[in-house]
């Protein structure tokens, strides 16, 4: 991954912009706290507001934009706090550095297989993808992605040999 930095870097930013689990695990406080002038009386619910967070500009300059150069220089894993998706604190997510080293080599691996290119409709015009908030994702604790349609090419014949081999291989065990 050293070598990767760009993957890393478009990692750590879909990781941002588009946080799976948008409000995080809900936990409880044992004793009554203050914070910026809010009153948590204890055994109260509390969220941790993870999009926010993600998505506030003073933290994260034009923070709505997809801009995965803003990890110039960012090598580190996210338990380093370049972005908060896998929590914080005692119960930050157990299998973090499992879920970003898998993350990690799914998109290098991707890319080096296959050029991701629009999908077609029937008049032969490009289907452009959306990445609209209020329309093209699954909203709940956890967020997704609705489905979408590209087309997926290899990109040689070298490489088809490789994922038919792997394919093969990873079916036989
Ligand atoms: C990209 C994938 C993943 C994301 C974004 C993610 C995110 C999170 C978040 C936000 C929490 C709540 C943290 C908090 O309460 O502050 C969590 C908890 C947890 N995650 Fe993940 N997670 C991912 C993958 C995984 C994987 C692969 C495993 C197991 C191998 C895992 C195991 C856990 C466990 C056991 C907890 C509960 C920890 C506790 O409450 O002490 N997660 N995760």
């Amino acid at each position: 991954m050293p070598d990767l930095q760009y993957v890393n870097q478009i990692v750590k930013e879909v990781m941002r912009w588009r946080p799976v689990i948008t409000l995080g695990i809900p936990h409880a406080n044992t004793a009554a706290n203050s914070y910026d002038g809010y009153y948590i009386p204890k055994d109260s619910i509390v969220y941790g507001n993870i999009w926010n967070m993600h998505h506030d500009s003073s933290h994260y300059k034009n923070a709505d934009d997809f801009v995965p150069e803003r990890y110039d220089g960012f090598t580190k894993s996210a338990f380093d706090r370049d972005h908060y998706v896998f929590g914080w604190g005692r119960r930050i997510c157990a299998g973090m550095h499992l879920a970003e080293r898998s993350v990690l080599s799914v998109a290098a691996s991707v890319p080096w297989a296959f050029d991701i290119v629009p999908a077609k409709d029937a008049q032969g015009r490009d289907i452009n993808v959306s990445a609209d908030l209020a329309s093209a994702y699954h909203h709940g604790v956890v967020g997704s992605p609705k489905p979408f349609p590209v087309q997926f090419k290899v990109r040689s014949e070298k490489r088809r040999r490789v994922i038919e081999a792997s394919f093969k291989n990873a079916q036989s065990t």
